[in-house]
């Protein structure tokens, strides 16, 4: 197996689930800073006012606010993003320690209220924006490549409740004007642009994942809200190239993987509408410019009527992505017929498979499956792929000896990166790997911080106490390792 010369290998990170500083130098409330924590069993919450009343509404899926409430923070719940776990002023500490595990990329993401605070600013606001050139900066004094995410789940809640959501074009323009900011300050220090994160998450969570949603006014608002962020991400797309025709723009797709659970025609189908709806759908609108054949039937399945225009069609097959990139941590089984042996966790729902063991969080890990994503998803767009989340969130336990030794966390990545391994051998133009939560951070699911992802450990509890001291984990000096070795010693 041989990964090519100068292939991307580092973390990622997202804004809000690491920085902390949620009220620091002019930045505004972002929807996840009024989303309270969770636990395994428990969703997280999102906090609102009506009529001067406090009140709250389960984070997912379709996260928005009853008519008429307005985002706040209750002083009663925790919110664990608030702090996270401060890289807003750790950044060079962290920074230097993914240096010396080798990275040669870090993909992190902006808090757009750090550039635009409300999201309807003229001018963006110049703390935010020097903030993020430090950021770049250090990066490249060690010749780190940073992969950047315009939009990671945090619009500002000033938007987010003017245009519920994404259900009017100013969004369009809003998300238009801060990409550009960002492009026309970065020129130079960032070569690597993703539009929206998990941006499939829209409708993932609607059927995946043990919620049942049918109702079609969720899914109009849903197919709406994409038609606009796809036309914001091509929009996007296009300046980029304008300002910088160097700039390399990717989408960033939740790559969840569906078998069907039996070989009954009617599986195989299910399946087949599963992936449509959950996965393919985003992916080739935003890699191949136009709504593919099947979106008719997805509409028409919920009486969905979308605001299209020609104008609207043309846009989108101006702005194709140049790089297809997706997370990946599991695979799903779908079936018509009754389970029996479910899966339970945060997120993960349905039939179990019994080829594949389940993470504590019941996610199976599945490196084949990556491998098989890789291989059809490369032929269905012929473009190059990133993987830019791939890990195993796991309890950690410090040891007698004073050090943690992950080797689950060694086992589950070394199986996955020989697994993309594989896939580069058949020809995948896979271009970078960035592991998911190189250091401990808030998960996005459940606001935990024991759910654990880092190859550095942060010392952190779910109820906010700790230290905030960084740690090597086992896994650190292993994936110096598989970085200095471009993938071979595993
Ligand atoms: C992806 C998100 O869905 O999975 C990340 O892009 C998230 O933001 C990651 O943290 C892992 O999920 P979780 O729920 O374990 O944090």
């Amino acid at each position: 197996m041989s990964f090519p010369k100068g292939f991307l290998w580092g973390g990622a990170t997202a804004a809000n689930q690491i920085e902390g500083a949620y009220d620091v130098d002019g930045k505004g409330l972002s929807v996840t800073d009024i989303t309270t924590s969770g636990s395994l069993e428990a969703p997280r919450y999102l906090t609102y006012k009506l009529n001067g009343e406090l009140g709250k509404v389960p984070a997912m899926p379709g996260a928005g606010l009853p008519e008429g409430a307005e985002g706040a923070i209750d002083p009663n719940s925790y919110y664990p993003n608030h702090v996270a776990i401060d890289f807003y002023h750790y950044y060079k500490e962290d920074i230097k320690m993914f240096a010396d595990m080798g990275f040669t990329t870090f993909r992190l993401s902006i808090a757009w209220t750090r550039i635009f605070p409300k999201g309807d600013e003229e001018k963006p606001n110049q703390a935010g924006l020097d903030f993020y050139r430090k950021v770049f900066e250090e990066c490249k004094k060690y010749g780190i490549e940073p992969i950047v995410t315009i939009s990671h789940y945090e619009d500002p809640l000033y938007l987010s409740e003017k245009y519920n959501d994404w259900q009017d074009r100013t969004m369009i323009d809003m998300y238009v004007k801060y990409a550009k900011a960002l492009f026309e300050e970065y020129k130079g220090l960032v070569k690597y642009w993703l539009t929206f994160n998990e941006i499939n998450s829209t409708l993932l969570m609607l059927s995946a994942f043990g919620n049942n949603v049918t109702d079609d006014a969720t899914f109009q608002h849903a197919y709406q809200k994409l038609h606009y962020q796809f036309l914001a991400s091509a929009k996007a797309v296009k300046l980029a190239h304008e300002i910088d025709p160097n700039y390399v723009v990717g989408n960033m797709i939740c790559g969840i993987l569906d078998y069907p659970m039996t070989p009954d025609p009617k599986d195989v189908l299910a399946t087949r509408y599963a992936m449509e709806q959950t996965v393919l759908y985003c992916g080739d609108v935003q890699a191949k410019g136009e709504y593919p054949t099947y979106s008719k039937r997805l509409w028409d399945e919920h009486n969905v009527h979308l605001d299209i225009t020609e104008e609207d069609k043309k846009i989108l097959k101006e702005g194709k992505v140049d790089i297809y990139t997706f997370s990946y941590y599991m695979s799903n089984v779908i079936t018509t017929h009754e389970v029996k042996d479910k899966v339970g966790g945060n997120f993960a729902a349905g039939a179990k498979n019994p080829y594949l063991d389940y993470s504590e969080w019941g996610w199976a890990t599945d490196p084949t499956g990556l491998q098989y994503y890789l291989e059809v998803m490369y032929d269905r767009y012929q473009i190059p792929m990133m993987v830019v989340e791939n890990g195993l969130g796991a309890v950690d336990k410090i040891g007698e000896d004073g050090k943690i030794h992950d080797d689950y966390r060694i086992d589950y990545l070394a199986q996955h990166i020989a697994a993309m391994g594989k896939a580069v051998d058949d020809g995948v133009d896979l271009i970078a790997y960035t592991t998911w939560g190189p250091i401990d951070l808030v998960s996005a699911g459940t606001g935990q911080m024991s759910k654990r992802y880092g190859f550095i450990y942060v010392d952190r509890d779910d109820e906010g106490k700790g230290s905030l001291k960084r740690m090597p984990k086992d896994s650190f000096y292993w994936y110096k390792k598989v970085i200095a070795s471009n993938g071979e010693d595993l």
